[in-house]
């Protein structure tokens, strides 16, 4: 049972990928963030054995492309097509310093502590304040005592601009898609058309104040001039009207 029916669509685009052999890409963006500022601030307090949770890992962890990282995963995803996938990846490469969980973020109860909690490009997947609230709320209570939150999201910036069947509603700061009924759940209508959720596209105010709002403490916080994030999965280059990019480095302190 998921806290919003459109989350349904996330296993739907799984199943896809899966019937189509679409083929896993670890997120370069992710990784580049954990080498350049995650990697010597999370050394300095936990130098040895790292316990991680990612969240939203889809179809693995990111931390399959982190070997030297010497950690402890569990990976959280609502779609159990990414769950199965990401499991069967894991055996093949044989480690068992990784673990896998389908479950819906925002309603995670693990009575489990993680020295690092990582969104994996989660947060933007939520659109609505309540949920996102309940899943950073989630999110701190699986951060143990002095531990790191971190977050990549897009955020929206003052020259947005949305190609053709997207509409970008700004008074809730959500991206939809025009679908059709089938297969898609937890639809709305607007001007007569058809629209699944699709991302969240805050200012990042309004993401730092949902931050402090959860009680984390802020450590880094910034938008990264020149990197877009794409929102539409059949286009490879960014255009300028794309939403920007957002690092946020949290601690529990
Ligand atoms: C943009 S994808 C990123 C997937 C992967 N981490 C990557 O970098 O390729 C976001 C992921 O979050 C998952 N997701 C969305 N809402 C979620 C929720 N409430 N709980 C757990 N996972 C969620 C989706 O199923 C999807 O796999």
């Amino acid at each position: 049972m998921f806290d919003q029916p459109y989350y349904y669509n996330y296993d739907l685009t799984y199943r896809l990928m899966k019937k189509n052999a679409e083929e896993l890409v670890p997120s370069f963006s992710l990784i580049d963030f954990y080498n350049k500022e995650l990697r010597f601030r999370i050394k300095e307090i936990f130098p040895h054995r790292l316990s991680v949770l990612e969240l939203g890992c889809g179809q693995g962890s990111l931390f399959n492309a982190l070997p030297e990282e010497n950690a402890e995963v569990l990976g959280v995803d609502l779609s159990t097509t990414a769950i199965e996938e990401a499991k069967k990846s894991q055996r093949s490469l044989g480690t068992n310093s990784f673990s896998y969980l389908c479950a819906d973020a925002c309603l995670l109860n693990l009575n489990q502590k993680f020295q690092f909690v990582f969104d994996a490009h989660t947060l933007h997947c939520l659109c609505y304040s309540e949920e996102r609230a309940k899943y950073l709320k989630s999110a701190y209570e699986h951060t143990a005592d002095s531990g790191f939150f971190a977050l990549e999201t897009m955020v929206a910036h003052k020259r947005m601009d949305f190609e053709e069947g997207y509409y970008f509603r700004e008074e809730e700061g959500v991206l939809y898609k025009e679908v059709d009924d089938e297969p898609y759940v937890g639809l709305r209508t607007f001007y007569g058309r058809r629209y699944m959720p699709l991302r969240s596209i805050r200012r990042s105010h309004e993401i730092e104040e949902e931050l402090f709002k959860a009680g984390f403490k802020i450590v880094f916080f910034m938008v990264l001039s020149g990197y877009k994030v794409i929102y539409d999965e059949k286009r490879v280059k960014a255009l300028q009207g794309d939403p920007d990019l957002l690092r946020v480095i949290c601690r529990k302190i």
